[in-house]
């Protein structure tokens, strides 16, 4: 089996812990969407994966079938392939075959993922070198050292951008750009976009309660982190496409007053009262199209479904 692992630090646990209990003291109590994925939150991510409602992994992967040729000729063979929040890397595996990469690097802040991901993809092909980075690109990317000179694709699907903010995907966006200087380098990166407000509460709130469940999970996992004494039976999921701002927004509402044990406060909510845990950010066609210009890239093509539900973006 051919595969390490390497760890990038940037990473401070004390650093962490204080901004988490930060953003729970605050009088607008917010955690990063990062704590939603335990072990537990990432089940729980891959069936929301498989829900009806939830057309956006669905309809990605069906862009991806119906314009595989396309696209591998618009990225060439033979290139290191960067997959950027790997999760259970299958993905990027699909491509493998088409793409035929001469190193494959792994980047999640989940280690415990990666681990068992990167095991069973090296069983799977034997033959190619598989690096696996545990690090928070939300902090920064830097790959320089490792990808040399050679030219690199990175793969950044499932819409993962849109949990940045305008401002913040932009700036990562120029990163990965400044990371594409060998010639034939470029990025495949997939973006939910903008739709009526009813398929994208039902994508966001759905029936089964999975999106709930996810939500609530942060706590479990918070508390855990933190020592923090969340009951989850105080809250309840809240999901809903803020049109104006052009995102969804999941929040975790307080059913009723409640004290919540946090670090050395008594943090109380009042009922009704909300933790924002995640924004996803739609964008049109064309708004993508104008981040990715900003971000330095000159040739960009684009592949949709028929009703333009999603998009594919390959930019160099
Ligand atoms: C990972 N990310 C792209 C998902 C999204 O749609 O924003 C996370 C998610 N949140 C609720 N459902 C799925």
């Amino acid at each position: 089996m051919r595969y390490s692992i390497t760890y990038r630090s940037g990473f401070n646990a004390e650093l962490e812990r204080q901004s988490l209990i930060a953003g729970l003291l605050a009088p607008n109590a917010a955690i990063s969407p990062k704590y939603f994925y335990d072990e537990l939150g990432s089940l729980l991510y891959l069936a929301i994966c498989r829900l009806p409602e939830y057309y956006l992994t669905r309809t990605e992967a069906s862009i991806f079938t119906q314009n595989r040729e396309a696209i591998t000729g618009a990225i060439g063979t033979g290139k290191q392939l960067v997959d950027l929040g790997a999760g259970d890397c299958r993905k990027a595996a699909e491509w493998f075959h088409f793409l035929k990469p001469s190193r494959y690097f792994a980047v999640d802040i989940a280690e415990a993922h990666l681990e068992h991901s990167l095991g069973r993809l090296a069983e799977e092909f034997p033959d190619t070198e598989i690096v696996g980075i545990v690090m928070d690109i939300a902090t920064g990317l830097q790959l320089d050292g490792d990808l040399g000179t050679q030219p690199a694709t990175f793969f950044y699907p499932g819409s993962s951008i849109g949990n940045f903010a305008p401002g913040s995907a932009l700036q990562l966006l120029g990163q990965i750009r400044t990371h594409c200087h060998a010639p034939g380098s470029g990025l495949l990166i997939g973006v939910d976009a903008k739709k009526d407000a009813a398929r994208l509460n039902a994508a966001y709130a759905d029936p089964l309660g999975v999106t709930a469940s996810f939500n609530l999970n942060i706590l479990n996992h918070i508390n855990r982190l933190i020592g923090s004494d969340f009951d989850l039976n105080n809250f309840r999921h809240i999901g809903f496409y803020n049109e104006s701002m052009g995102r969804v927004e999941m929040h975790l509402e307080a059913r009723t007053d409640c004290v919540v044990r946090i670090a050395d406060s008594n943090r109380e909510f009042a009922a009704g009262e909300r933790i924002h845990t995640e924004n996803s950010y739609k964008y049109a066609r064309h708004e993508f199209e104008s981040l990715l210009q900003q971000a330095g890239f000159t040739t960009i093509q684009c592949w949709q479904d028929n009703v333009q539900d999603f998009c594919v973006f390959y930019a160099a």
